[in-house]
């Protein structure tokens, strides 16, 4: 398996589309530069294959690779971005599919679905949210896409605007969440559908420690994931926290910066 990355050349707050950015709260280019780097050694030293999206100008959030598309068996569901401001990536992430043989299906214009930001497996089971970014209506079309079984969440906090900011599979049974993102009914489901959960108070989350990844029983987020080693290491896994603040300034951690490719 590989993981998608885009250097952040252009990477900027230019505009703002969720409440974390604030085109004055700049960001320190050399900074993101340096957490990106450290981010892409980190997969290599896991034994990670990283492939690389050629960053483009005029699209400063195209380093957060999540949100091109989702994939599963040869096949990509395209991302319809739900703000214009972030439309103009979608040519990009089609051509980065179709160049890599991907058979790529397409929203209706008027169906937003913002990637693996809003639909993330656990085991063989797509979890996909809604409420945000991505319409509720989007869900069967990729279910068809992949002929594969969606579980749709919805999602109530804009702070958690995608699913991947408040969700995070570790293993086909275990996920870490953070309950108050999500409506009770939601919660409650994820609780009924995943074996073990780990709950993350919203205190916790809002330092974007559900944006990681797992690398066998390596789990890789932002600093503040050190909350939680304790209840990690329980779980048989191990940690590496990694500072992501200049991408926190656009509302991005680890996992907005990598797309799972298979
Ligand atoms: N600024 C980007 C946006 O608002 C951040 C995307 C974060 N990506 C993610 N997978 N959560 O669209």
């Amino acid at each position: 398996m590989a993981i998608l990355m885009c250097p952040p050349d252009h990477f900027a707050v230019e505009y703002e589309i969720n409440p974390w950015m604030k085109v004055q709260n700049a960001v320190d280019r050399p900074r993101a530069q340096q957490q990106w780097q450290e981010l892409f050694l980190t997969y290599r030293r896991l034994g990670q294959t990283v492939e690389l999206a050629q960053p483009m100008p005029g699209n400063p959030d195209m380093v957060f690779t999540a949100n091109a598309g989702v994939v599963r068996n040869g096949k990509a569901v395209l991302s319809h971005f739900h703000h214009p401001e972030r439309q103009g990536e979608e040519p990009f992430w089609w051509a980065a599919f179709h160049n890599r043989g991907y058979q790529v299906t397409l929203m209706p214009k008027d169906v937003s679905f913002e990637g693996a930001g809003d639909a993330l497996f656990v085991g063989e089971r797509l979890f996909c949210g809604y409420g945000f970014r991505t319409d509720r209506a989007s869900h069967e079309l990729v279910r068809d896409a992949l002929d594969v079984e969606v579980v749709s969440l919805e999602l109530v906090d804009p702070s958690f605007y995608h699913l991947d900011t408040c969700f995070c599979p570790l293993s086909k049974d275990v996920v870490m969440f953070a309950p108050e993102a999500f409506s009770a009914t939601s919660a409650k489901l994820i609780r009924r559908m995943v074996r073990h959960v780990i709950e993350v108070p919203t205190s916790v989350a809002l330092d974007f420690v559900c944006n990681g990844v797992t690398i066998g029983d390596q789990v890789v987020s932002s600093t503040g994931l050190e909350n939680l080693a304790e209840d990690l290491h329980h779980a048989g896994f191990r940690t590496t926290s990694l500072p992501m603040t200049e991408f926190m300034k656009a509302g991005g951690g680890v996992r907005c910066l990598s797309l799972f490719l298979d």
